[in-house]
């Protein structure tokens, strides 16, 4: 069965973007595949949170993942600071990576745009951590967002490279999976990118958002002055709201609405409204069992337990036979 690896870097609360590009396909991969899932939270510490924060993100994390569907029976679910064959490996993989190519990284550009206070090293080398995560089971399949195919581009190389270097065929090429033909950009509320908590509050809809802020916040979401023509090209605002439109409602509602665009007839108050109750609908039992579970905290700490015991089983596996390939052997 092959092999898949995923995580999420932990946050007070997740959102749809997360979801829909993410933990939706998590939860469908885990009865077909061998699955493993964490918290990224040693990906985290490039930001450096504070102590009690970064504890109470990780477990609101493990909590959403519950909440969304994983099931710790089907699949591995574990905290990423609870492998130590995880560091070990970045070691290795620090040696194999060039300064080149990892000033090169999208998002590492991004960070010493967005941060230019806090450009550690610890961000430079983020897609090297990122690539040993999923490396370090062997895996075949990461289900990811658009946003992340650039690391796993970076994870093939270095898998490539070790194979090369050391002339054995271990590592297998990861590649990017995602159920629907292209991997999912879930877009901003705002009308502009992807929809991201670091463009502001009212731009995400949170997997916990209570029903009124979601109604609130769809029917501020931005949109146009309207078509004039018939079957005119949608603006990127009002496409954004049809493409979240298209994962949570019907057919028949989708249908409507874009014929209502097609014909000019649309109004944008009412598609909001639309919008606003099938986000509610489709929020609250997930809103239902974040509250369940995080009631639970001895369910919470036995799947984290068991859930590191496997993946130290399988991670240790790895180490062991680098340890070997690379030279570190018993004389
Ligand atoms: P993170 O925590 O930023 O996001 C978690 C997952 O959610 C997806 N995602 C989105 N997809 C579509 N549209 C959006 N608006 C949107 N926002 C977030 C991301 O693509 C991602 O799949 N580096 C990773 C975490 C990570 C990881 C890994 C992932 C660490 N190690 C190994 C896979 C394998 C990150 O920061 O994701």
């Amino acid at each position: 069965m092959d092999i898949v690896v995923s995580g999420v870097r932990p946050t007070n609360r997740q959102h749809i973007g997360n979801y829909f590009g993410a933990v939706k396909n998590f939860v469908e991969m885990q009865s077909q595949y061998n699955c493993y899932f964490f918290v990224a939270d040693y990906h985290s510490l490039t930001t450096h949170p504070h102590p009690a924060d970064l504890s109470a993100n990780v477990r609101q994390t493990v909590i959403e993942y519950l909440a969304c569907g994983l099931d710790p029976e089907k699949c591995v679910l574990y905290r990423q600071s609870d492998v130590p064959q995880i560091p070990e490996l970045y070691l290795v993989f620090n040696m194999l990576a060039y300064l080149g190519e990892l000033e090169r990284a999208a998002t590492f550009k991004e960070k010493v745009r967005s941060q230019p206070d806090n450009v550690n090293a610890g961000l430079l080398t983020y897609p090297v951590l990122m690539a040993v995560d999923i490396i370090v089971h062997r895996a075949l399949k990461v289900p990811v967002g658009k946003d992340q195919l650039q690391h796993l581009e970076m994870t093939r190389t270095f898998a490539n490279r070790f194979n090369h270097l050391y002339g054995v065929e271990y590592f297998p090429e990861p590649q990017a999976f995602s159920f629907s033909e292209k991997s999912a950009s879930i877009p901003s509320l705002d009308g502009e990118g992807k929809m991201s908590k670091s463009k502001g509050e009212s731009t995400v809809i949170y997997l916990d958002d209570d029903s009124d802020t979601i109604r609130k916040k769809m029917m501020r979401a931005k949109t146009d002055t309207g078509p004039t023509e018939p079957n005119s090209v949608k603006s990127q605002s009002v496409q954004n709201l049809f493409d979240i439109m298209q994962l949570i409602s019907s057919q028949d509602t989708y249908n409507f609405f874009n014929e209502s665009f097609n014909n000019c007839t649309i109004r944008y108050g009412d598609f909001k409204k639309q919008l606003g109750e099938d986000m509610v609908k489709f929020i609250e039992p997930i809103r239902e069992r974040i509250k369940e579970i995080s009631a639970n905290e001895a369910y919470i700490n036995k799947v984290l337990n068991e859930g590191g015991e496997k993946a130290r089983l399988s991670a240790s596996k790895t180490l062991n036979d680098v340890r070997e390939i690379i030279g570190f052997r018993k004389f």
